[in-house]
Formats: C-alpha cells, sequence, structure tokens
C-alpha cells in the first residue's frame, strides 16, 4: 500500500487485517476508543490499492451492516464516478479518494445538508494544508482560482421516512500535475500541487480532512445544519451574483440570495418571487 504504510497505523492504535480484494481493514483498538468515545469518523478504515469505486465498495460494506464513521480509501480508482454520471479522473498515486459511511437519524429529505457538511469540512481541509482559502461552488464543488479541485458524490439508501445510509464521496486533486488531466477536463480542473507550486503530503492531508469530517460531521448531529451553515457561506462567493443552475427540472436562472436552514438555494427571481433550489449544479 503505497497510499498510507500500515505500521503507521498501527503506531496510531489500529489493528489490522488483510481483506479481499487486496486490501487492509484498520480497527481503531478499544483503549484508544476509550480515551476518545466521542469520536466518529475513522474508527475503521478499509485501504486498497486500486478498486472501481470508493463509493461502491462503500455501498456494499454499508449493506452488509458496516458501522457509523467508516472511512474508504483507495489508491487509484478504476471507475471513479463523478455527480450526474460523469467520470470522475483517478490516477494511482497522486490524489485522495475517499467515502465516509454515515448513519444520521434524519429524513431522506435532509440528506442533501450532508453535501453542505462534507464540502465544509474539504474547504477546511484544503485551506488548512495549501494556505490558500478554496471557494465552495453551491452544493459541493471545491475550486481554486475558479477552477475544480475537489468534488463530492452523495449517495443515500433510504426506507419509508428515513435514511438508512449516507455515502459521503469525496475526491481531491492533490498532487497531479496540470499535463496529466485529460484533455475534457485540462482547462476546468486544478490541484494542490498545482495551485500552491509546492508538494502536498497526502498522509497529511488525510489527516486533516478525516478530522475536519468529524469535527463537521460531530457538529452538525449535536446542533444541526444553522452553525455549519454560516462556517459554510463563508466559503462560498456567489451571493448577490447572477447564477445559472441546472436542476432535474431544467435550466433556472436569478439572483443568488441565500441557503436556507435545509441547504436550498434561495434564487431572486427577475418577477421578485423567490426559487427554493434543493439540488442542481451551478454552470
Ligand atoms: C463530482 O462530480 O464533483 C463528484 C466527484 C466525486 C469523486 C469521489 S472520489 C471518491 C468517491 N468514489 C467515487 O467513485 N466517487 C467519489
Amino acid at each position: 500500500m503505497i497510499l498510507y504504510p500500515i505500521s503507521l497505523f498501527e503506531r496510531m492504535g489500529y489493528s489490522v487485517q488483510g481483506i479481499k480484494p487486496e486490501g487492509y481493514r484498520l480497527t481503531l483498538r478499544p483503549e484508544k476508543i476509550e480515551k476518545e468515545p466521542e469520536i466518529i469518523i475513522g474508527k475503521n478504515f478499509y485501504l486498497f490499492e486500486e478498486i472501481d469505486s470508493t463509493n461502491d465498495l462503500a455501498w456494499t460494506l454499508a449493506l452488509e451492516d458496516e458501522e457509523e464513521g467508516t472511512v474508504v480509501i483507495a489508491n487509484a480508482q478504476r471507475k471513479g464516478k463523478g455527480r450526474r454520471g460523469r467520470h470522475w479522473f483517478s490516477p494511482s498515486g497522486v490524489n485522495l479518494y475517499v467515502t465516509f459511511i454515515l448513519r444520521p437519524c434524519i429524513s431522506p429529505q435532509k440528506a442533501p445538508q450532508l453535501s453542505l457538511v462534507s464540502a465544509l469540512a474539504a474547504a477546511k481541509a484544503i485551506e488548512k494544508i495549501a494556505g490558500i482559502k478554496p471557494e465552495i461552488k453551491w452544493p459541493n464543488d471545491i475550486l481554486i482560482q475558479r477552477k475544480k479541485v475537489a468534488g463530492i458524490l452523495l449517495e443515500m439508501k433510504s426506507h419509508e421516512d428515513k435514511v438508512d445510509f449516507i455515502l459521503a464521496g469525496i475526491g481531491v486533486n492533490i498532487n497531479v500535475g496540470k499535463d496529466e488531466f485529460p484533455g475534457e477536463i485540462k482547462d476546468l480542473a486544478t490541484s494542490l500541487r498545482i495551485a500552491t507550486g509546492k508538494f502536498i503530503p497526502r498522509l497529511k492531508f488525510g489527516k486533516f480532512l478525516f478530522q475536519e469530517m468529524d469535527s463537521c460531521y460531530r457538529i452538525y448531529l449535536s446542533q444541526g445544519l444553522s452553525s455549519i451553515l454560516l462556517a459554510w457561506k463563508n466559503y462560498s462567493e456567489i451571493w448577490g451574483k447572477k447564477v445559472e443552475i441546472f436542476t432535474p427540472k431544467g435550466y433556472t436562472t436569478g439572483l443568488a440570495l441565500d441557503v436556507d436552514q435545509e441547504g436550498a438555494l434561495l434564487l431572486l427571481k427577475e418577477k421578485g418571487e423567490v426559487e427554493r433550489i434543493i439540488s442542481g449544479e451551478i454552470q
């Protein structure tokens, strides 16, 4: 495993077990959990050299009752998934591909809130390691100098009025070089190395991301979306600007006013009415 040396996890208090396909399951030892009983994210890790998609593997684990907070990481993905059925460029050894298994007691309508929670955690970790404040483009694209540096794919299984599990898959372009991006995303994507001109240690970045995800998720569970929203809005630059949004119902435009308590974007339309967008993508 090139991404994270296993011995390092052992030193951090994890027990290690080899699993198929070619990977490791790391479990935080009970004496460590006793010291930090409140920790949610990172009690269990699954590490793989290469798999199709960390979200797909997390889905299988979650169906098998894998506990909340489990993290699936791969050094490369063969079929990395982006939003709207797109492919996520996932070369080996340079970036981070990670999925968090979450089991919040919320209704399926509130699931998009976890996009904001994950985006805030990713933005904070990026700012911490790179010293550059990224922009969050509603709901969860992370940009530096208007180019995409990280993306989030949320998937959910629910029954009746209750979320069974939510998978928050995050891909961060860390050390990939400009010339390595495929032609179709070359002008749209960037990496932390391109933006800072410096090599970024993936292990250190991963640690920051897991800590931020744990902290943001616990704040969300104990206080709800409001405190997350306050911090999230601070990373967004669209307020008062005209935006065009692709929604499941088609395109819509308006002035970006605010995000409400459910995480929906409020758009001021030409005739003065306010449109509430629950899911979509700013163009
Ligand atoms: C987007 O289109 O912006 C979302 C990209 C999400 C990519 C991540 S990489 C880790 C996880 N596994 C996947 O297959 N996709 C997500």
